[in-house]
Formats: C-alpha cells, sequence, structure tokens
C-alpha cells in the first residue's frame, strides 16, 4: 500500500447512507443521505424500510463522494465498509456494494466495526491524539465505556446491560410525544428545563455496567402517574431530569475508569456525543478530576463514512488481513469485553 492510499468509506448501519474518500490523513469528502425524515412518521426506524432505502441512493451516494473527492474508483487503493453492529438488512446493503466495487477493481476490501470507527472519528479532528486513552461509546445502539490500548486494540470496560443510551433517549422522547429522533429534540427541550425531578438509576450487576431500561420505565411511570391525576407534565423539566441522570450515570463510569486505569485522556464517540449537556459535564468532570477530553465535530458525531474510512486507513496500515469476499453483514457485532 502506497504512502498516502486514497480509501473509499462505506456506512450502511442504520438510516443513513454515506460514502466518504479519505487520501492519507486528509478528509476529500464525506456525503451522508440521511432517511431520518423517512422515519419520522413511524417514531422509529423500520428495518425494511431503511434497506430499500439504502438500496436507492448507495451508488449515487458512492458516486457524488467521489465526485466531491476528485477521484476516479481506479485511484483507489482500498475500500473499508462497515460489516456490523447495525441492522442486518440495511448493514448488506454496503457490504454487497463494497465487496462488488472491491472485486471489479481489485483493491483490497476491509470490514470495520462501527463502534471502533466511531471512536476513530476522533483521529479526524484530533491529529495529535494517540493511545492509550479512555472513549465514552454513547450511540443507538451501545453504550459504555472503551479503552483503547492501540489504534487497532479497542477493549469495552464497561458496558450497559440492556438498552443503550441513544435507545432511552429515543424512547423517553416518544413518550413524550416528541418526534424521532428524539435524542435532539431532549437536548434542545432540556435548555430551558430545571432537572428538579429524581429519576433513580437502577443499580444492578456489576459496578461497570450501567442500566437505561430502568431510567426509561421511571419516566415512564412518572408520565403515567400525572396522566391519572390529569395533570400535564412539564417536557423542558422532564426532559432535563432525564438528560442529566442519563448522561451522570455514563460520566460516573468513565470517572470511575479514568480512576481505575489511570489513563488520563477521554474521547466521547457515537450519535449521544452531540449532545450539549454530555459534552458540558465530560469538560467538568474533565477539569475536576484531570483528565483531557476530546469530542468529534458534530458531523461526525451521529453516522458517517468518514468514520469508517479512517478505521479502515488504521488497520490496513497495522497490515491487518483484508476481509474475503464472502464477507457477511453481522448485526450483533461487539467489541472484545474486559473490566475495570
Ligand atoms: O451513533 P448514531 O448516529 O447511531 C448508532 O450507531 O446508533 O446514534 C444515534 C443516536 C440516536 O439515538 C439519537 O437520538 C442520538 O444518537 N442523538 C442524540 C443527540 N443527537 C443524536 N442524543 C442526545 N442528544 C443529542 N444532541
Ligand atoms: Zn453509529
Amino acid at each position: 500500500m502506497r504512502e498516502n492510499p486514497i480509501i473509499l468509506g462505506i456506512e450502511t448501519s442504520c438510516d443513513e447512507t454515506s460514502a466518504a474518500v479519505l487520501r492519507g490523513d486528509e478528509l476529500l469528502s464525506n456525503v451522508i443521505s440521511s432517511q431520518i425524515e423517512i422515519h419520522r412518521r413511524f417514531g422509529g426506524v423500520v428495518p425494511e424500510i431503511a434497506s430499500r432505502n439504502h438500496l436507492t441512493a448507495i451508488l449515487p451516494v458512492i458516486d457524488e463522494a467521489l465526485d466531491k473527492a476528485g477521484v476516479c474508483k481506479t485511484d483507489l487503493d482500498a475500500i473499508g465498509v462497515t460489516y456490523g453492529a447495525g441492522l442486518v438488512g440495511a448493514l448488506l446493503v454496503g457490504v454487497s456494494a463494497a465487496k462488488a466495487l472491491a472485486y471489479a477493481l481489485n483493491i483490497p476490501l476491509c470490514a470495520v466495526n462501527h463502534i471502533e470507527a466511531h471512536i476513530a472519528a476522533n483521529y479526524l479532528s484530533y491529529p495529535q491524539l494517540q493511545p492509550p486513552f479512555l472513549a465514552v461509546v454513547a450511540s443507538g445502539g451501545h453504550t459504555g465505556v472503551a479503552r483503547v490500548d492501540g489504534r487497532n486494540d479497542f477493549t469495552m470496560i464497561s458496558s450497559t446491560t440492556d438498552d443503550a443510551i441513544g435507545e432511552a433517549f429515543d424512547k423517553v422522547a416518544r413518550a413524550l410525544g416528541l418526534p424521532y429522533p428524539g435524542g435532539p429534540e431532549i437536548d434542545r427541550l432540556a435548555r430551558t428545563g430545571e432537572a428538579n425531578i429524581e429519576f433513580m438509576e437502577r443499580k444492578r450487576g456489576k459496578a461497570a455496567e450501567l442500566s437505561y431500561s430502568g431510567l426509561k420505565t421511571a419516566v415512564v411511570n412518572y408520565l403515567h402517574n400525572l396522566e391519572q391525576k390529569g395533570e400535564k407534565p412539564n417536557l423542558p423539566d422532564v426532559c432535563a431530569s432525564f438528560q442529566k441522570t442519563a448522561v451522570g450515570m455514563l460520566a460516573d463510569r468513565a470517572a470511575q475508569a479514568v480512576k481505575a486505569t489511570g489513563i488520563t485522556t477521554v474521547v466521547a464517540a457515537g450519535g449521544v456525543s452531540a449532545n450539549s449537556y454530555l459534552r458540558e459535564r465530560l469538560k467538568a468532570d474533565g477539569e475536576k478530576l484531570g483528565y483531557m477530553v476530546y469530542f468529534p465535530p458534530m458531523s461526525l458525531c451521529t453516522d458517517n463514512a468518514a468514520m469508517v474510512a479512517v478505521r479502515a486507513r488504521d488497520m490496513m496500515a497495522a497490515g491487518v488481513k483484508p476481509a474475503s469476499l464472502d464477507l457477511n453483514a453481522v448485526s450483533y457485532l461487539k467489541i472484545k469485553g474486559g473490566s475495570i
């Protein structure tokens, strides 16, 4: 592989069809076609509809990414694609397109883990960032703290035992009658509210484990109680209170991980790292506890192919064996586990 390889990244794990072109450290394009408007009327992502829309979007999105980068298909050195975790039908569209291109162009195919890609998104904005560091993973499907000991060495040291934080934001928002995706809506409303309602964190399992389904149920029960009394909830206060508890739980696990590992660099990763309170809280904790915190820019928090291309670049640079053309989508792909 040459010094600054040109890599096409492809991402279709949920409701964003995305393609990006990376040359060395330089991001040449990052095209994202979002299906949010399509799924909004159903209150959440409908997997079959997501797959069909990826199918119509994938080739135009790849062409647009190449065009914007000023690159031809034959200039590409490798292709990186998210093969998990995610919706299996949605993933298959990206994986099939990537395999077809890799075969036709006779270039290596790199199978990328979506969560590792979210973490790697930080290398784009912070080229000086080097492992070891801790990653606060906060997405719609995954939540916890990962230890990153090398460019290709990721270990989850704290995870949720049930729902993911983004899933909890979306489910609580739905219970409040807010549109999908609920995370940004709760973030917006919380700004004018006060965190004056106690929604208890449900402690279960080991201290490093997280649980979001109990918190979601506590909010839903609170709303039902009010309804039975014929009262209306104060939406901004409910949002601020839920958000403070949800983010606080995760920030506490990050603090615990900093203390236990002695690692004092923390990065945020995943869609919920766009949350304004999460950013505020981690920054404040960092100042208090003596850790440095990095956030991806907003455009790289939610799903995008730039992060996939970056992750593929690191895998190729380390000599990770390219994927074979029988690569399949893996819906429940995990990062290896460990403990704090
Ligand atoms: O990482 P992502 O784009 O997809 C997955 O890998 O799951 O994350 C999507 C999640 C959704 O649950 C969405 O509600 C949440 O990220 N999200 C937010 C914010 N922006 C997106 N949650 C809280 N506050 C936000 N500002
Ligand atoms: Zn994601």
